[in-house]
């Protein structure tokens, strides 16, 4: 088979655009194709697989990230677009010295919020966003919160629990500043 060489050049010339943006407090630069997706910008050029890309199309919420502070899910959004935005990920959550885990972080996990963990960033990142806006949710604030993430695996009961069990470890710990990620 022979290869056509002018589609081979034009495949090169493809247009890039510079885009710089702050993951988790460090800032990256790249030049990229305009049609690359945040999700995978995040994954392939910052190396944040935390980043889950399970349905592409805005309904799983595995791709959730906070950009600017609003929760985004990062499959329905270009990276271009997020050019001097500041990116929060689930990575970004737990970044002491010390490798502890976020209050949220630790919650799922004592709660045993998850099995196979494919949606657990996500549903940790909303759980954060929602403790920001409201410090002690109502198991129904919790619920509509929580509805643009899916997880096929746990029955939620145990997610909901992890929340409730976040939402007390933020407020018996006055230390604890969910804004202070953003
Ligand atoms: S991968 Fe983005 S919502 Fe499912
Ligand atoms: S733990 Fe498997 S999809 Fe949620």
């Amino acid at each position: 088979m022979s290869i056509d060489k002018n589609k081979a050049d034009q495949v090169d010339e493809r247009p890039t655009r510079e885009v710089s943006v702050t993951v988790n407090g460090k800032e990256i630069t790249a030049e990229i194709e305009p049609r690359i997706k945040l999700s995978d910008f995040l994954r392939y050029h910052a190396n944040l697989n935390g980043v889950r890309v399970g349905c592409e199309h805005g309904a799983c919420g595995a791709c959730t990230v906070s950009v600017n502070g609003d929760l985004i899910k990062s499959c329905l959004m270009y990276a271009v677009q997020t050019d001097g935005d500041e990116i929060l990920t689930v990575e970004g959550l737990s970044e002491s010295e010390d490798g502890s885990l976020h209050p949220v972080q630790e919650a799922f996990h004592e709660s045993h919020a998850l099995q196979c963990g494919f949606c657990t960033s996500g549903f940790v990142m909303s759980t954060y966003d929602l403790l920001t806006d409201e410090s002690n949710p109502s198991r129904e604030q919790t619920k509509k919160h929580l509805s643009s993430n899916i997880c096929r695996c746990t029955g939620y009961q145990n997610i909901y629990e992890a929340v409730d069990r976040a939402a007390e470890k933020v407020s018996d710990d006055e230390s604890i500043t969910l804004e202070e990620n953003n």
